[in-house]
């Protein structure tokens, strides 16, 4: 499959191809349409679709292009901002509805695969959450009863997880989480979306939203769909120039995966759990291939657009897992990808704020978007059925939480500094220093251009303004995309717009 978020390849883009892009080719109408197939689009359409809705699924990419793509497909309730913090902002009641729908989300991805015989790997595993070198038992005697509270009465503190080659030291075991393979579901969910009358068309970039009594989307080839009601599921919304974006911060986040022998690492998932929850965090497990297994670890986040140094973060994560893992071979495989950090923990899954009542949006999943993706299937479903739903409130895209008013002001301090970029002088003085393969950002008069040198040594230049808001791109080495510092837009080498805020592309500009 061809990735749109970046030129390295995941273990599942290596194991599993999705079905075939087939692009929109006609003015048509349906009751909703769904923009973006990763696992919250396809989710809500295929449960929208069981409802008897007659659903369109547009993606401007192949079937899970996207950051679902690029996930390690951990399925946990085990909540990576802990409980102790989600009761801080929002109460113990807030907490247990958390712990309820992302344990719920679970047994929905379950139930489905039965339903739908989703050959993809699915399977119960149970989960670890250990300190790191440093860390402080405190974590995890606070997380203890706050997870109790939540709900969670299963979960035991252990001496050590039941690895025989590496003491992990203290441990919070969470039992039931699971793990699948993330494209084998999203093919499975794609025809089951078919088989019950919806639409998916693929290669079909959504250009207009517009919800209201007349609500339509058009796309960028001119063609217009007729609807009742649009739900926005492209990871970060397109359809939202601010409300959403001062609420959550964007983060790029490294993944290697290892060559192992088969059985060598248990099917367990592994977190670590640092004292500042703001703190890079790893994630550890086993993916499946003919004839060995892939040991797959992940972490070294960073906020989008901000630091440049992709190979050494891999190079840390490899350290880092030879350091406990005698058995992983040769890294097979490393790649990337961007998380949305909501300031509050939990994702935005509801009714697009300061929209009409018929437009609909989730994002914000942090590193929780296989259980967030679905858990807006479920609640989406019923906000659009005209049903009540117990996690509406926690998960409100419009809700103030003052409680993490203080990280709030610092994220968007920090993106009022990204804008001192367009003052400054360019990476580099001359196009003659970007190498092959290359792009670097140059001043041009009173603006900057992003340049991109193909293989072929051809120059491809572009504006390096961020068409969302006017922050300056940068380059991205590690996966050869221009990545926006202020709110995570990402455009390819050649300036197509890849993630959202921004919905449309780079401007090509002359020398
Ligand atoms: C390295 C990494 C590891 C992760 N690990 C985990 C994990 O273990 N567990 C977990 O729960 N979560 C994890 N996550 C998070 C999770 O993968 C994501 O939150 C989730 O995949 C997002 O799904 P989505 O459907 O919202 O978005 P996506 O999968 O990104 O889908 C959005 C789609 O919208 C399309 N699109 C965008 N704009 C338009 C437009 N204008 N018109 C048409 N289509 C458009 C895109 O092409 C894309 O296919 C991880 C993420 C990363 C990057
Ligand atoms: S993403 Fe907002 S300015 Fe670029």
């Amino acid at each position: 499959m061809q990735p749109t978020s970046g030129t390295t390849t995941s273990v599942w883009m290596a194991t599993a191809s999705t079905p075939p892009e087939k692009p929109l080719n006609k003015n048509t109408s349906a009751n909703v349409v769904v923009i973006g197939a990763g696992i919250a689009g396809l989710t809500i359409a295929y449960l929208l679709s069981q409802e008897g809705k007659d659903v369109i699924v547009l993606d401007d990419g192949p079937i899970g292009g996207g950051m679902t793509a690029r996930t390690t497909a951990h399925l946990t309730n085990a909540l990576d901002d802990r409980f102790y913090e989600l009761e801080r902002l929002f109460g113990e009641e807030g907490a247990r509805l958390a712990a309820q729908s992302h344990s719920a989300a679970i047994d929905q991805v379950e139930e489905i695969v039965a339903q739908e015989r989703i050959d993809c790997e699915f399977a119960r595993v149970d989960g670890y959450l250990f300190l790191p070198t440093n860390g402080k038992k405190q974590v995890l005697e606070d997380e203890l009863p706050a997870a109790h509270r939540a709900g969670l009465t299963g979960i035991r503190l252990l001496e050590r997880a039941p690895l025989e080659f590496w003491d992990t030291g203290p441990c919070l075991h969470f039992p039931r989480q699971g793990q699948f393979h993330p494209l084998k579901y999203l093919t499975g969910l794609a025809h089951a979306i078919e088989r019950a009358g919806g639409h998916i068309y693929s290669g079909t970039h959504a250009e207009e939203i517009e919800g209201g009594d007349e609500a339509r989307v058009t796309t960028t080839s001119g063609y217009e769909i007729t609807c009742d009601a649009i739900v926005v599921a492209t990871n970060c919304p397109v359809n939202d120039r601010i409300a959403i974006h001062t609420k959550q911060a964007p983060y790029t986040t490294y993944v290697i995966g290892a060559r192992i022998p088969k059985g060598s690492v248990p099917d367990i998932l592994l977190w670590d759990a640092p004292a500042d929850l703001w703190e890079a965090y790893h994630y550890i497990r086993v993916a499946h291939d003919d004839g060995y297994d892939v040991l797959v670890v992940g972490g070294e986040d960073h906020k989008t657009g901000q630091q440049h140094d992709g190979a050494q973060r891999w190079g840390k994560l490899e350290q880092w897992t030879r350091n406990r893992f005698p058995m992983a071979g040769e890294i097979e495989f490393r790649w990337s990808g961007q998380v949305m950090e909501p300031f509050d923990c939990l994702a935005f899954i509801g009714r697009n704020p300061l929209d009409a009542d018929n437009v609909f949006i989730a994002t914000g999943d942090s590193g929780m978007g296989m259980t967030h993706g679905t858990i807006a299937g479920m609640l989406i479903t019923d906000l659009i059925m005209g049903r009540k739903n117990p996690w509406a409130e926690i998960y409100e895209p419009s809700r103030k939480t003052l409680s993490a008013a203080k990280d709030f002001a610092a994220e968007n301090a920090n993106v009022m500094a990204q804008y001192a970029d367009l003052v400054t002088p360019g990476d580099i003085d001359s196009v003659e220093e970007i190498p092959k393969g290359e792009g670097a950002v140059l001043r041009s008069g009173l603006t900057k251009q992003a340049v991109y040198r193909d293989e072929d040594g051809i120059l491809h230049r572009m504006s390096a303004i961020c068409v969302h808001l006017g922050c300056v791109v940068t380059w991205n080495s590690s996966e050869k995309t221009w990545d926006c510092p202020c709110h995570g837009s990402r455009y390819d080498r050649f300036g197509t717009v890849c993630n959202g805020p921004a919905n449309s592309d780079l401007p090509p500009v002359n020398e």
